[in-house]
């Protein structure tokens, strides 16, 4: 049996996801080699392009050199400063263990990367996005279009997360991109912004329903989703172009 070597890259903290995806979806490869940012393993796959479907990591690289971009989705045309690499919001619906008849939440959609990468790879029932810049919604708007998803699974809507006009308790998942107050906004403005988050999902989240959320506001997540009320945990640091967020997992108590 001849065997091929692939070496997979992926941002630093985030190996459990893909190592999670890699087995689920290759659970016959063999692992040579893990740090925490490369996986070496062995395949009988004789062609890199067979690869194409692993959304967590960010390349893949096969013995004669030849490197695939796996963070590179195909309808992301808009895009917005501080956009998070499409690997990560595949990690972040994963953490979220999305399931089919899901509606998710994202009120800090940027370019809608989170929201289009629940409904085009997870196939979940319908998801509702909303962010204060309406350069957002038009790039989210583009992107939209251009992966062809019908218009009755997602709401698209310009809105500071303060005053979001929606009451129907029936969101299962929030998962977002928060502002980190490093390349947009600041920490003062972030209270506020935390604090209307914390409102909305005491709001508008089912009783079973959880928030998966990256930031880089570890202390005022924890001060926002205070211990009485919500369970919070923190699953991974992870190294985004020089920035550390956390993916923190929140469910009510
Ligand atoms: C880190 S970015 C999220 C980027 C997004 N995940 C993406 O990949 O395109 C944070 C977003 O929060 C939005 N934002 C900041 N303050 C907000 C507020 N008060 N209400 C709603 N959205 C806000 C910004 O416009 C920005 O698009």
């Amino acid at each position: 049996m001849i065997e091929f070597t692939y070496k997979l890259k992926f941002l630093r903290g985030t190996l459990k996801f893909v190592s999670q995806e890699l087995k689920e979806k290759y659970p016959d490869i063999e692992i040579i080699e893990e740090n925490e940012f490369e996986t070496v393993f062995r395949s009988e796959e004789e062609s890199v392009e067979k690869f194409r479907n692993l959304y967590s990591p960010t390349h893949i690289e096969d013995s004669h050199g030849r490197v695939i971009n796996l963070s590179r989705r195909e309808w992301r045309k808009g895009f917005v400063p501080a956009g998070i690499n499409p690997s990560l919001a595949y990690i972040l619906c994963m953490v979220a263990k999305l399931k089919k008849e899901d509606i998710l939440l994202d009120p800090f959609c940027g370019s809608s990367v989170i929201p289009i990468t629940a409904l085009k790879y997870f196939n979940i029932k319908r998801v509702i996005c909303s962010d204060i810049s309406s350069k957002a919604i038009s790039a989210s708007k583009e992107n939209f279009k251009v992966v062809g998803i019908e218009e009755s699974r997602y709401k698209l809507f310009r809105s500071d997360i303060k005053n979001i006009k929606i009451s129907k308790r029936n969101i299962d998942k929030i998962v977002s991109n928060l502002p980190y107050g490093i390349r947009v906004g600041d920490h003062s403005g972030n209270v506020e912004v935390y604090k209307s988050l914390e409102l909305l999902a005491k709001k508008l989240l089912r009783k079973k329903g959880l928030l998966v959320l990256l930031t880089q506001e570890k202390k005022l997540i924890r001060e926002v989703f205070r211990r009485e009320e919500w369970n919070v945990k923190s699953l991974a640091r992870v190294n985004e172009g020089g920035l550390f967020p956390e993916i923190f997992v929140i469910r009510k108590k």
